[in-house]
């Protein structure tokens, strides 16, 4: 590797430094935990601030796996932090989770509760919480009902609850209408206590059937995939903290790899940055993103590694299907994220240096789609002359982007050839699943 130029070198002592920084001021693996990281959502923060504060509203924020909805919801604590009074609390779901588990969980959070008024010398061998629980709630399970009647009776009046479900996807469809039935109960009743739902999904609908009978109470958040002004602001932030700078190139690379996923923003940033600090800069260029790739591909999650591996395996050498999905995750698509068989001639062409016309390749797009050992990778909509694609797991379509450029020596050159600078100049329309833009 080369070294940096001179006068700026880092000694070792900085070098050292620097590393264990650009580990803290990155968070690939992990969500956003305080606001000195967290870029952007501003309308979403606004939105969620108003439901939190307005009597009788709840939240349901949505969104694709990845988009940054656990780090959002993760913040709100810090964002109230000087309002005296605020409790929040976090409760994961699980599939194995009932309506009754997930809610004797979160009581046992609530230090009210917790908190037992009076001693009781008679627990039963039984945790204080859980004898307590029992002697409000005599019959098992809890219903809706039960919810009201002990946030009202047991919370002080001196301060409000904020209880965040995350991954309420993961539970069973009757299990998460009762969710709706309590937002109603507690909305009805004007009780202290906002509930924020948080899960994967592409809208409402598809979290609660029932929402309209909380339409009224409940406000609806989606989070889009990120934007490129806020996935660039991750890299500010993270390089502001390291007092490190990046060339305008090496940043919008790094943008347009993410794809509207900040999980590869911290990713390729992090790995750019480490390799920056090897070489003694504090500057990163286009070579680290280079160098960053290939390391951000051995970080990558192994869901991402095992999809891409089954979708373009093959017993033959020199197939096509390695390009193909190439093409597929760098052809122009509409702003629900799908494209036509026509749209992948020409990355095609590109990629592989040759002119390809689509019967060359739609046997590839039509084994992406219906054939099982492949995953299947793509997904496909309409039919005879309008069939359109789109990946079934968007944040594989980054994944795809590296694992291509992977291969090739990141220059002007390539940038010229894959038409890079012609895809960063294009405006967000170009990120996937836009339809998740529209507030529900
Ligand atoms: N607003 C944000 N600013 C900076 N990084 C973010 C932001 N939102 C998400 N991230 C990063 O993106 C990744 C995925 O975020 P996460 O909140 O876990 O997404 P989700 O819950 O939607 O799956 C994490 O690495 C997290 O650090
Ligand atoms: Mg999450």
């Amino acid at each position: 590797m080369k070294a940096g130029s001179g006068v700026s070198e880092l000694s070792d002592h900085d070098q050292t430094r620097l590393r264990v920084l650009a580990g803290l001021a990155f968070s690939p693996g992990a969500p956003v935990d305080s606001k000195k990281l967290f870029a952007g959502r501003v309308d979403e923060m606004r939105r969620a601030i108003r439901g939190i504060t307005a009597r009788g509203r709840h939240l349901m924020m949505y969104g694709q796996r990845g988009v940054g909805k656990t780090s959002l919801a993760t913040i709100f604590k810090e964002l109230f932090d000087e309002v005296p009074g605020m409790r929040f609390f976090k409760i994961n779901c699980t599939s194995d989770d009932g309506f009754d588990d997930i809610w004797r969980r979160a009581f046992r959070e609530i230090p009210a509760i917790v908190e037992c008024k009076g001693e009781d010398d008679r627990l039963d061998g039984k945790s204080a919480i859980e004898y307590r629980l029992e002697q409000l709630i005599s019959d098992s399970p809890l219903c809706p009902g039960d919810i009201r009647r002990v946030i009202q009776n047991e919370c002080q009046d001196d301060f409000e609850l904020v209880l965040i479900f995350d991954e309420f996807d993961r539970l069973a469809e009757h299990e998460r209408a009762l969710f709706a039935d309590t937002i109603k109960d507690l909305s009805d009743n004007s009780v202290k206590i906002t509930i924020v739902l948080v899960g994967v999904a592409r809208d409402v609908v598809e979290l609660i059937d029932e929402h309209e009978s909380i339409k009224r109470p409940l406000v609806q958040i989606s989070l889009p995939p990120m934007a490129r002004d806020e996935l660039g602001e991750i890299i500010d932030r993270a390089t502001n903290a390291l007092r490190m700078t990046i060339e305008k190139n090496a940043r919008d690379l790094i943008v347009f790899l993410s794809q509207g996923f900040p999980h590869y923003t911290h990713l390729l940033g992090q790995e750019s940055a480490l390799a920056a600090i090897d070489c003694r800069r504090r500057n990163i260029r286009l070579e680290d993103v280079e160098a960053g790739i290939q390391s951000a591909l051995e970080e990558s999650q192994e869901s991402e590694k095992t999809e891409y591996h089954k979708a373009i395996q093959s017993q033959r050498k020199n197939t096509l299907y390695g390009s193909v999905l190439l093409a597929c995750a760098m052809a122009p698509s509409d702003e629900r994220g799908f494209f036509a068989s026509a749209d992948v001639r020409e990355p095609m062409s590109r990629i592989t240096g040759r002119d390809y016309d689509i019967p060359a390749f739609s046997k590839h797009l039509k084994d992406f789609t219906e054939d099982a050992d492949r995953g299947p990778v793509l997904e496909k909509t309409g039919k005879e002359k309008m069939i359109r694609f789109r990946f079934r797991n968007p944040m594989l379509r980054p994944y795809v982007i590296l694992k291509g450029l992977a291969k090739e020596r990141i220059d002007g050159n390539l940038i010229d050839r894959i038409g890079l600078e012609k895809m960063l100049n294009q405006r967000d329309e170009l990120l996937l699943f836009p339809e998740m833009n529209q507030q529900g």
